[in-house]
């Protein structure tokens, strides 16, 4: 039985902590809150599972096999380091940071300690991301276009720039997960960002809630990346490749669609993403093979580095080359 400690109490712990809690072959020993009071409400959910509010004593106390990090993007960094002194497995949510500093000191110290991570882009492990990667192995990619549609998030920390990142930091990393995933790495970025309306109806919003990107990859593809949290509902996520044979259209966790004129062939979503990116860790620590782990640290940081980017092109106005770091 392996022991899993989560950090964060918030939804996406709570989604990480069931996941675990309904296999046999784990045990959710412990949640870490920014108050004790956080901490207890979610641990008493869990049967065997005790509450802390400071990280070292969590793991002194508990000594989990692994961690689970599920925090917002701006407290990342000393949570990480905790763990590591300790030689613990992580899986992470996704943006992994805020800046790309303290993002590669911890990547130095997964890399030099050869650490099992694994990070949530978990649109990798979707049937429609793995279907669209052996369609693409006989198809050339000319272009992608996609992004993130959608309404702003209701927790206090997204509408600040220094707590999410921003919109293409935060959610639509997603998305440029999966351009490198399908497509290739990406080397020149240029970004143009607005604040149009959420900061004159919500109050303290420093985010854009528009913005437009625009992707040059190495390999000489492009992607035109689109994303907004203006709209009242969510509209869409996803991304559309246009190769040779047509067009695939993946919309978030829902089916891949390959478009050949009128013949439209659709594949559905049949598995939960995000119990095979658990599975995927958990194997990694138990048997020591890897490979089923989709992305990890080192991989989400190449990711973080361009929506960062992103950022900045859309702050200078210049289009930014992305060189080895
Ligand atoms: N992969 C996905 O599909 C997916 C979906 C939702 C959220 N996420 C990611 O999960 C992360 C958390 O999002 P959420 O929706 O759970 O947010 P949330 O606001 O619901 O919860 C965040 C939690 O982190 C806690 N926290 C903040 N700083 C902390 C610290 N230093 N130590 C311990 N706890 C701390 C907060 O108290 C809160 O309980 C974000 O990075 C988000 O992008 C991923």
């Amino acid at each position: 039985m392996l022991k899993i400690a989560i950090i964060g109490t918030g939804w996406f712990a709570d989604k990480h902590a069931d996941l675990l809690a309904a296999r046999d072959d784990v045990q959710v020993v412990a949640f870490l809150g920014t108050s004790i009071h956080k901490a207890e409400k979610l641990a008493q959910r869990y049967a065997g599972s005790q509450a802390f509010d400071d990280i070292e004593q969590l793991l002194d106390t508990c000594k989990p096999d692994a961690v689970y990090i599920n925090v917002p993007p701006m407290a990342h960094g000393p949570i990480e380091e905790a763990i590591l002194a300790r030689n613990l497995p992580f899986l992470v949510e996704k943006p992994i940071g805020l800046d790309m500093q303290t993002v590669d000191r911890i990547q130095q110290l997964v890399e030099s300690k050869q650490i099992i991570t694994s990070v949530g882009y978990h649109i990798r492990y979707t049937d429609a991301a793995q279907t669209a990667r052996k369609l693409l192995e006989t198809r050339k990619v000319g272009m992608a276009v996609g992004g993130w549609m959608g309404q702003m998030p209701g927790v206090p920390w997204w509408r600040k720039q220094g707590g999410s990142g921003g919109q293409f930091v935060e959610q639509t990393t997603h998305i440029v997960d999966l351009v490198r995933y399908l497509v290739g790495e990406v080397e020149e970025v240029y970004a143009a960002y607005a604040q149009r309306h959420m900061h004159t109806s919500h109050e303290g919003v420093e985010v854009a809630d528009v913005g437009a990107v625009t992707l040059k990859l190495a390999n000489g593809a492009i992607a035109s990346l689109t994303n907004t949290c203006i709209l009242p509902f969510g509209h869409r996520s996803g991304l559309e490749l246009f190769t040779d044979q047509g067009v695939l259209e993946i919309q978030q966790s829902q089916y891949l669609k390959h478009h050949e004129g009128s013949l439209i062939t659709e594949y559905k979503d049949n598995a939960n993403p995000y119990e095979r990116e658990t599975d995927a860790f958990l194997y990694a620590i138990k048997t020591g093979d890897r490979s089923r782990i989709l992305t990890d640290y080192t991989d989400a940081a190449v990711t973080l580095r361009i929506t960062l980017a992103a950022l900045a092109s859309s702050q200078s106005g210049l289009p930014i080359k992305l060189g080895t770091k």
